[in-house]
C-alpha cells in the first residue's frame, strides 16, 4: 500500500531524539529548534516524561470516557495550578484542530448563535469549522465553505470596531492567536487583545484564545494571552502539552455550563496521553521553564537583531520569526542541509523558530554562530572561474 502523498518532506529519516538533539539514520547530529511544529516543550524524550509513560503504560493505557479517569482530574488540577486559570474546567481531546473545532462548537452552543470572526492569516486547523475559519483558501474544500465565518484584518482595531457596529449581535465568538504561527509569527498588540475582550463583552460573543502553538509556556506566559492582561472565555490547546504525545484540550471558563451530549470523544483524556501532559506539566514547574522561555527569548531577539542580512526579527520566548531576504532566501534549507539544523518556515520568506523551552544557552549560540556562518556563505559570491575550472 502506497502513503496518501501529501507532504513535501525534507529527505531525513529521524531514528534518534534526545533533548534539543536529533539523529539521522546515518547518525548524523542536527540541533532541533523546530520541535516537529512546535510540539517538542521539555525536550525530546526527556527521562521524566518516558517513565510517566512507561509506568501508566503498565497499568492502564486505555478506557473510555464511560468509567472515572482519576488521571484526568490530576492532570486538571496540575494544569489549573500552573496556568493560573484553576477556576476554569478541562475538557481533553487528541488535536489542535480538534481543540479548535469543540470551542467553536460550544462558543456556538452557550451563545445560541452562528457568526465567528477570525482573521487574516490564521490558522487554526484542518477540519470542519477550524479550516472554515483558516485563512488558507487552498485547504478549504468546497464541502467546509460557510458564510458563518468573517475574516478581518489582524491588528485592525478600526476594522474591527466598524465590524461590531453593524454586526456585533450575530456574533458568537471571536477567534484569535494571540501569536500567529502559521501566519509567520506575528504578535497581536496588546490594544487588539484588548478591544476584542471589551466587543465581545458588550455583545454577548466569547473570546476564543487559540494557544494551540503559542500557549504552553513558549511566549514566556502560560498563554500568550496572558500578556495582554486579559483572560479569554475559552482557551483552546495542543502541541507543547504532550511533547509529542498526542493530546489537546480546551478550558472552559466557569460560567459556560457543560450538558450531556454537548461534548465528546472516544480518544481524548485517555489514561497514557494523561501521564504525558502531567509529565510535561510536573517538568514545566520543577525547571521553571515558562521563565526560562522568558529569558532564552529575550536573549535570542536580542542576538538576532544584531544579524546582518535578516529583516524583521520578532516574536516573544521562544515563539520567534525573522524575514529572509530574496538574495538569501534558500537560508532554512542551507542551514538543514549543509549545517544540520532544523528550522520552520511561513510563506512566503519567514523562518520560524520554536524550540524546547529548555534548550540550552550554548545551544542558541551554536545557531546564532552557525547562522552568521550560513549568511556569510551565501552572501559571498564563488570567486569567478571556479565552477568552470572545477574538475
Ligand atoms: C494555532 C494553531 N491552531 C491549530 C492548529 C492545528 O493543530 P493540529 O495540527 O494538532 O490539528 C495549529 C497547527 O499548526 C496551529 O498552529
Amino acid at each position: 500500500m502506497k502513503l496518501f502523498d501529501v507532504y513535501p518532506l525534507n529527505d531525513i529519516t529521524i531514528t534518534k531524539a534526545q533533548g534539543s538533539y536529533v539523529w539521522d539514520e546515518n547518525g548524523a547530529q542536527y540541533l532541533d529548534l523546530y520541535g516537529g511544529h512546535a510540539v517538542i516543550s521539555i525536550g525530546h524524550t526527556h527521562p521524566h516524561w518516558v517513565q510517566r509513560i512507561e509506568e501508566q503504560l503498565n497499568k492502564i493505557a486505555f478506557y473510555s470516557n464511560s468509567v472515572h479517569i482519576p488521571i484526568q482530574q490530576e492532570l486538571a488540577d496540575k494544569l489549573g495550578k500552573i496556568s493560573g486559570k484553576e477556576e476554569y474546567q478541562l475538557f481533553l481531546v487528541n488535536s489542535g484542530a480538534e481543540a479548535n473545532e469543540n470551542a467553536l462548537k460550544l462558543a456556538s452552543f452557550h451563545t445560541g448563535k452562528k457568526k465567528i470572526v477570525a482573521f487574516s492569516k490564521a490558522f487554526h486547523g484542518r477540519t470542519s469549522l477550524a479550516v472554515a475559519a483558516t485563512d488558507n483558501k487552498n485547504i478549504v474544500a468546497p464541502v467546509n465553505e460557510t458564510s458563518n465565518i468573517d475574516f478581518l484584518p489582524f491588528n485592525d482595531e478600526a476594522a474591527l470596531k466598524q465590524y461590531f457596529q453593524t454586526n456585533g449581535h450575530n456574533v458568537a465568538a471571536v477567534i484569535v492567536e494571540a501569536i500567529q504561527g502559521v501566519g509567520g509569527i506575528n504578535v497581536a498588540s496588546e490594544s487588539f487583545l484588548k478591544l476584542i475582550r471589551n466587543l465581545c463583552d458588550t455583545n454577548d460573543a466569547l473570546l476564543i484564545a487559540d494557544e494551540v502553538q503559542c500557549g504552553y509556556g513558549r511566549s514566556g506566559k502560560f498563554f500568550a494571552l496572558d500578556c495582554a492582561g486579559i483572560n479569554a472565555d475559552i482557551y483552546t490547546m495542543a502541541k507543547g502539552m504532550g511533547n509529542g504525545f498526542p493530546i489537546g484540550g480546551i478550558l472552559i471558563a466557569p460560567y459556560i455550563k457543560a450538558k450531556h451530549g454537548m461534548l465528546g470523544t472516544t480518544f481524548g483524556g485517555n489514561h497514557l496521553a494523561c501521564a504525558a501532559a502531567l509529565a510535561v506539566l510536573e517538568v514545566i514547574e520543577k525547571d521553571n521553564l515558562i521563565e526560562m522561555s522568558k529569558q532564552r527569548g529575550m536573549y535570542l531577539i536580542n542576538k538576532l537583531k544584531s544579524i546582518d542580512g535578516i529583516d524583521n526579527v520578532r516574536g516573544k520566548g521562544l515563539m520567534v520569526g525573522f524575514d529572509v531576504p530574496e538574495d538569501i532566501k534558500d537560508l532554512r534549507k542551507k542551514l538543514l542541509n549543509d549545517f544540520f539544523i532544523f528550522t520552520g518556515e511561513a510563506k512566503p520568506n519567514v523562518i520560524r523558530l520554536l524550540p524546547a523551552l529548555n534548550i540550552t544557552r550554548k545551544q542558541v549560540d551554536e545557531f546564532l554562530d552557525t547562522l552568521n556562518e550560513a549568511i556569510e556563505e551565501m552572501k559571498t559570491p564563488a570567486p569567478k572561474g571556479v565552477e568552470e575550472n572545477a574538475y
